[in-house]
């Protein structure tokens, strides 16, 4: 068997890992094993390209051997950037999609001024339109991604609100408008005297509709963006496939734009809103006014008072949200899960798909404290049963619970599907202020007749409820 077709197999392997690898990720009793897949497929697919005989061949190799410098010295960051909390993935990830994109748009435009020196043969109206979809998305991907990564992290000089201005739609259209033209001017015309300086302003216009797509949109929109930043990252590996001829990098680029895509419709029909609506709404202005304008009060309760309400309780549903997270008080979940299942309490999670700050954020976090899965249940399925469930526990989630998105024709959130806490007889709602909730909107749950709230940080009063239950009689 020759070098060549070993490499073309060891591609086709790789290729395989990576479908396997999003397959088995979509459960999570298999995921490990689809992360495993994943990072087989990535290493098996690096180990090809540098075995290639055009790379390897001994003149060569001694050529190419500085690659192993960047690589050698890119583990580092991302040894720190895989140790982020799970609260910071979502503008972890929204790195990894910029050095994504700059390396699309890097390899394009090395690619256009190495052919366009020789005698240009290779760029023919095929490769040059990948090269123009490559280099623009790669560059767009490369400071749209910047940016949301930094209103994810609420750095101070990116404000979070959406960031508009008078004209923005023309000045954006014109913009587009002039990178099409140019596009078409390289792909008709790839080594005139006047196409680097086209190729160069079209650089320029792709690393500013980056941040002229993100900056209008607000920070509560941020993740959604991720997902649809994926998307085009995607894309341009898929450009960067066809103009290096490396199919490999075709179906891996398909597979990433294809499920960022589909990330981002599950999302935004999550929220209950459009692909327009996400990138041009204004969702995600802090509003400071209070619902309705009169001051309303809110019940506190006590950890004691609690836990006696919950030891009588046959059936409860905890909805966990972001400030679980934050807290990091999955442990002291799973303890509670403990002492009442220990009761005879029938005890269920129920999983809002975009409670945390990314999806699947809940059970991974609920995973980790090896909380049984069977006892996570999806919204649709647990909203049935909210009028039968005794104690609603809502572990510092807020918007997915707020049910101004069922009555609230004004509100931000309104249209968006929720988990029925207020349908339950009994409800405890664990948060340590009277801050509103990612939408920056109040919450009527908090102030039903039926709402105790137990203020703090969710591991501490976790914790207390774990402590009087396991010293309580009932015990
Ligand atoms: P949020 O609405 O953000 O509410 C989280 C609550 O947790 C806050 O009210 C906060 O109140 C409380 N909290 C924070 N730290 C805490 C701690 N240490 N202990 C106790 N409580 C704490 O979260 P949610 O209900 O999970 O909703 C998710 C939001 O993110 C939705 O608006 C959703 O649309 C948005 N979003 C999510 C996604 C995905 S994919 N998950 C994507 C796009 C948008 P205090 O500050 O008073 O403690």
């Amino acid at each position: 068997m020759s070098a060549t077709t070993i490499i073309e197999l060891a591609y086709l392997v790789a290729a395989g890992l990576f479908v396997m690898s999003l397959h088995w990720m979509g459960d999570p009793k298999s995921a490990r094993r689809g992360a495993f897949a994943g990072m087989t497929a990535m290493l098996i697919a690096v180990v090809a390209t540098i075995a290639k005989p055009e790379v390897s061949h001994h003149s060569d190799f001694v050529r190419h051997a500085w690659v192993f410098v960047p690589i050698l010295l890119a583990i580092w960051p991302g040894i720190w950037l895989s140790l982020v909390p799970l609260t910071a993935v979502p503008q972890r990830t929204a790195l990894s999609h910029a050095f994504g994109g700059l390396a699309a748009g890097l390899v394009g435009t090395a690619k256009y001024f190495y052919w366009a020196g020789g005698d240009g043969g290779e760029l023919t109206p095929f490769i040059m339109t990948a090269i123009v979809v490559e280099v623009v998305l790669g560059f767009l991907t490369l400071t749209g991604s910047l940016i949301a990564a930094a209103k994810l992290q609420e750095v101070k000089w990116i404000p979070q609100r959406p960031w508009v201005y008078r004209g923005q739609n023309i000045v954006n259209v014109l913009a587009f408008g002039l990178a099409v033209v140019l596009g078409v001017c390289l792909i008709v015309q790839p080594t005139a005297a006047w196409s680097p300086w086209a190729f160069a302003a079209l650089i320029f216009l792709a690393l500013n509709f980056g941040w002229m797509l993100v900056m209008p949109i607000g920070g509560a929109d941020m993740p959604t963006v991720i997902a649809i930043l994926n998307a085009y990252a995607g894309l341009a590996a898929v450009a960067m496939g066809f103009v290096l001829d490396n199919k490999l990098l075709i179906v891996a680029g398909a597979l990433d734009g294809s499920s960022g895509l589909i990330l981002s419709i599950i999302m935004c029909k999550a929220m209950n809103r459009s692909f327009a609506n996400v990138l041009f709404g204004a969702f995600g202005q802090v509003q400071t006014k209070a619902v309705g304008g009169e001051q309303k009060s809110y019940k506190a309760e006590t950890p004691e008072g609690a836990a006696q309400i919950l030891e009588q309780a046959t059936s409860v549903v905890i909805v966990p949200g972001y400030g679980l997270a934050v807290a990091q008080a999955q442990h002291r979940v799973r303890e509670l899960y403990d002492q009442l299942k220990k009761r005879g309490i029938k005890v269920r999670f129920a999983i809002h798909p975009v409670a945390g700050r990314m999806p699947g954020h809940m059970n991974v976090l609920l995973a980790e404290a090896e909380i049984p899965y069977d006892d996570l249940v999806e919204m649709e399925e647990i909203n049935g049963d909210m009028p039968q469930c005794d104690v609603c526990l809502v572990l510092g989630a807020n918007d997915v619970v707020n049910p101004a998105a069922r009555s609230d024709r004004s509100s931000p959130i309104f249209g968006m599907p929720i988990i029925d806490a207020d349908r339950a007889r009994t409800v405890f709602a664990v948060k340590r202020s009277k801050n509103p909730g990612f939408a920056g909107i109040d919450n009527e749950l908090y102030f039903l007749d039926k709402t105790w709230m137990l203020f703090g940080d969710a591991k501490a009063v976790v914790g207390e409820l774990v402590k009087q239950l396991a010293g309580s009689p009932g015990h």
